[in-house]
C-alpha cells in the first residue's frame, strides 16, 4: 500500500501551501526551514491534551532546523475558548519578544487553531501563523481559511478575525491517537462536505469504504474547501454555505454550555435541518433518510433533546443573523445546497419542522 500524500494549494492573497502526509510533524523544522521560513522565533501553542503526544516532536524538529521555539500550554477544551485565553496567549508572544518576523504554530485540533489564529491576528496587528491539524475536524475543516475566533456569553465564535494560515501541515499519524469520538465528530465535517457538494464523497461514506482512508476524505474536503475560501475569503456569499448544520449545531452546543462537541451538534444539525427542508418542501428529492442513514451508521446522532424553543433562541443570538432575517442552508438534493434568507420569526417552525423522526 502506497503512503498517502497530497500537497493542495490554498490561492488566497497570500497563498499557502496545505500538506497532508505521514510524519510531518516529524519534518515540519525541514518543511518550514525549505518552504516558508527564515530562521525566527516560532511559539508553539497547544493544549494539555495534545502537549504529551506532540509536542516534543515539534519542538525537537524546529530547533534542529535553527528556530527558536517557545511553547505555551492551555487547558483543553471549549470552554478555554475565551478572552482570559486570549490575554494569556498573547501576553506570552509580547513576553517572547516574537516581532513581525516571527511565527506563531497552532498543534492541536480546532479549539487550538482558533486560539492561536486569532493570537496570531492581533498580535502586533497581525503575525504569521502555522496550523498543525491534530484531529480529524480540523484538518477536515478548520485550520483551511482563516477563520480564527473565540466564544463570547452570547455565542460561539461572536469575536475573532479573518487571517489566513501561512502554511497547514497535516499529520495523519496523528489521527491514529485521537479517541474514537473525536474522529467521528470530525467525519461529520466531512459528510457535510459531500452532501454540499460531492455526491461521490457522501456515497463513500453511505457504504463504509471510506472510513478507513482518512487521508482521501482529508484532502478531498480541503479541495472543496480552498477553493470556497478562494472565491469568498470573508464570507460575503458562497462561504456561508460552510456553514451547513451550523445554525442548529451551534445551539445545540451552547444549550448544552459546550458538553456536546462541535461535530456531533453538527451532525444532528445536519439530519434536523434535511428534515425541515424535505419537509417544507424545499428540496429537489428526498434527502433525509439518505443523511440521517449516513450519519447513524457512522454513530453520529440525527437529532437533540434540547426544545424547538431552546434551540432557537439560541440560535438567534448566532452572527449568521442579520437585522431582521437569519440565512439557512438547505441541502437541496446530496452534492447541491442553496442559501435560504428566512425572517427570524420563521425560524422556529423551521426547527421544529426537523425535529423528531
Ligand atoms: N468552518 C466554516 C468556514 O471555515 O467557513
Amino acid at each position: 500500500m502506497s503512503i498517502f500524500s497530497k500537497q493542495i494549494h490554498v490561492n488566497t492573497s497570500p497563498g499557502y501551501e496545505v500538506i497532508i502526509s505521514h510524519d510531518v510533524l516529524k519534518n515540519c523544522g525541514e518543511w518550514l526551514h525549505y518552504n516558508l521560513l527564515s530562521p525566527c522565533k516560532i511559539a508553539v501553542i497547544t493544549d494539555s491534551n495534545v502537549s504529551p503526544l506532540y509536542l516534543k516532536t515539534v519542538t525537537d524538529s524546529l530547533t534542529n532546523w535553527n528556530f527558536t521555539v517557545s511553547t505555551y500550554i492551555f487547558q483543553a477544551g471549549e470552554n478555554s475558548k475565551n478572552f482570559d485565553t486570549l490575554s494569556n496567549i498573547v501576553e506570552f508572544l509580547a513576553a517572547e519578544h516574537l516581532t513581525r518576523s516571527d511565527c506563531v504554530a497552532a498543534l492541536g485540533g480546532g479549539v487550538v487553531g482558533d486560539m492561536a489564529g486569532f493570537a496570531a491576528a492581533c498580535y502586533l496587528r497581525g503575525i504569521r501563523y502555522v496550523q498543525m491539524p491534530t484531529t480529524m475536524l480540523a484538518a477536515v475543516d478548520s485550520s483551511v481559511g482563516g477563520k480564527t475566533a473565540i466564544d463570547l456569553k452570547a455565542g460561539k465564535n461572536l469575536a475573532g478575525a479573518f487571517l489566513q494560515p501561512s502554511a497547514v501541515l497535516c499529520d495523519l499519524a496523528c489521527l491514529k491517537t485521537l479517541p474514537q469520538s473525536v474522529l467521528l465528530g470530525g467525519t461529520a465535517e466531512a459528510v457535510k462536505t459531500g452532501v454540499l457538494c460531492d455526491e461521490t464523497l457522501f456515497a463513500l461514506f453511505e457504504n463504509g469504504s471510506l472510513s478507513n482512508d482518512p487521508g482521501e476524505v482529508i484532502a478531498r474536503c480541503v479541495a472543496y474547501k480552498a477553493g470556497v475560501v478562494e472565491r469568498d475569503e470573508r464570507e460575503q456569499g458562497e462561504r456561508k454555505l460552510l456553514n451547513l448544520g451550523h445554525t442548529v449545531g451551534h445551539a445545540i452546543e451552547k444549550c448544552s454550555n459546550y458538553t456536546t462537541p462541535h461535530g456531533q451538534a453538527v451532525a444532528a444539525g445536519l439530519a434536523i435541518i434535511a428534515r425541515s427542508a424535505e419537509r417544507l418542501n424545499w428540496t429537489l428529492e428526498p434527502v433525509a433518510d439518505r443523511i440521517t442513514a449516513c450519519l447513524t451508521e457512522l454513530d453520529l446522532p440525527v437529532n437533540t433533546l434540547y426544545s424547538a424553543e431552546a434551540l432557537a433562541d439560541a440560535a438567534l443570538s448566532d452572527k449568521k443573523r442579520f437585522g431582521g432575517e437569519i440565512t439557512l442552508v438547505i441541502p437541496e438534493k446530496i452534492g447541491l445546497c442553496t442559501l435560504k434568507k428566512i425572517p427570524v420569526s420563521k425560524l422556529l417552525p423551521v426547527i421544529k419542522a426537523g425535529l423528531g423522526r
